[in-house]
């Protein structure tokens, strides 16, 4: 027992060491707050070292006594001792603690921290409607700027050209090469406004996909390329597209913009954009179709 006990006192001795080691400041700390969680530490390692100690203790020394009940099981006997009181009392105090959290702590359909977000949720969603019912087209761009600062411009910029290749230059509509890709590959992506997509390869000779991807890229200047009367069936004959067939191809416009947030887009030239479903709202996803159409300005 006695070497127990010196073996338990230089335990604590290093426990403390240690603790003075990592955290040796929060000591001759002026804050009262960290004097007294160091002396709570103190006291936690020295208790938890002596409880230790007697429970090892008793494992070693203790036997069992009492009268031994009647029934054996292959040999092993029982004693017919009480039930020790702590064991009791907590058992019928984890019962009545049951009974409570059912009823008065967490009942069903009582209070819950989702329940209560949802109906923040709804309440802030309300008012943000009626505060913007009818924004001008100045509040649009400006509330469309700051939502795009924050979801966009980490792939966009924060200039919106994009970051050097790694997404679409929001401040020019189209590339050639982008035009060219979409020809030969066709496209699929904005199912929800545009179901059949474009079908690959419309035009073959290369030519005139020359032809037609300088003409688009352009913005539409100049003579147009007999060949565009192909696509003018869903893009329109000046291009700003036909609903539900074919998107505007010659400026952003709300339909397309809220048609790429909606769906995304996984096969373009350059790559993935993220779907925004149920990310921004209706208000919101005006305000940043303003905001794009605002920058080729
Ligand atoms: C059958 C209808 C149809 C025809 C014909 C068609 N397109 Fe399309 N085009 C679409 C649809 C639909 C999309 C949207 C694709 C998607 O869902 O991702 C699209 C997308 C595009 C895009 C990509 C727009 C973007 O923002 O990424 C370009 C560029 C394009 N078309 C150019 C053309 C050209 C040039 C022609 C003529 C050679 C043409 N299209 C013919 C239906 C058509
Ligand atoms: C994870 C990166 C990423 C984020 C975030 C992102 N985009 Fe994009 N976006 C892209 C990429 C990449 C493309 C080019 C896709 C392609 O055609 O290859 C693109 C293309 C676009 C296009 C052109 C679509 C077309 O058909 O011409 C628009 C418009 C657009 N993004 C708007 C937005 C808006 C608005 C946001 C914020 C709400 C946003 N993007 C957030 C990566 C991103």
């Amino acid at each position: 027992m006695k070497s127990m006990v010196i073996g338990g006192i230089i335990l604590i001795v290093a426990l403390l060491a240690g603790t003075y080691f990592v955290a040796g400041d929060a000591f001759n700390s002026d804050d009262y707050i960290n004097s007294l969680t160091m002396l709570g530490a103190v006291a936690i390692i020295t208790i938890t070292v002596f409880v230790t100690l007697k429970y090892i203790n008793q494992m070693k020394n203790d036997t069992a006594g009492g009268e031994l009940a009647d029934e054996k099981w292959d040999g092993i006997g029982e004693y017919k001792n009480p039930i020790p009181t702590g064991w009791g009392l907590a058992f019928i105090g984890t019962i009545v603690w049951l009974f409570w959290y059912w009823t008065v702590g967490y009942p069903t359909n009582g209070f819950s921290q989702i329940g209560q977000w949802n109906e923040e949720t709804i309440e802030f969603n309300k008012k943000f409607e009626s505060k913007w019912q009818n924004p001008s087209q100045e509040t649009l761009t400006a509330m469309g700027e700051s939502i795009f600062l924050v979801q966009c411009s980490p792939c966009h910029g924060v200039d919106a050209e994009g970051i050097n290749g790694k997404s679409q230059n929001l401040t020019l509509r189209i590339t050639k090469d982008h035009v060219e890709h979409a020809i030969k590959t066709g496209l699929n992506n904005l199912k929800t406004s545009y179901p059949s997509g474009m079908p690959p390869m419309m035009l073959t000779d290369e030519g005139d996909i020359d032809a037609v991807s300088t003409y688009v890229a352009g913005g539409f200047k100049g003579e147009q390329p007999d060949a565009y009367g192909v696509c003018a069936g869903c893009h329109g004959p000046d291009g700003t597209g036909i609903e539900a067939v074919g998107p505007n191809i010659k400026t952003y416009d709300d339909a397309l913009v809220s048609a790429v947030l909606e769906n995304g887009k996984t096969h373009g030239i350059i790559g993935t954009m993220p779907s925004f479903k149920g990310r921004l709202n209706p208000t919101q996803e005006k305000a940043v179709a303003a905001y794009i159409q605002s920058l080729g300005e």
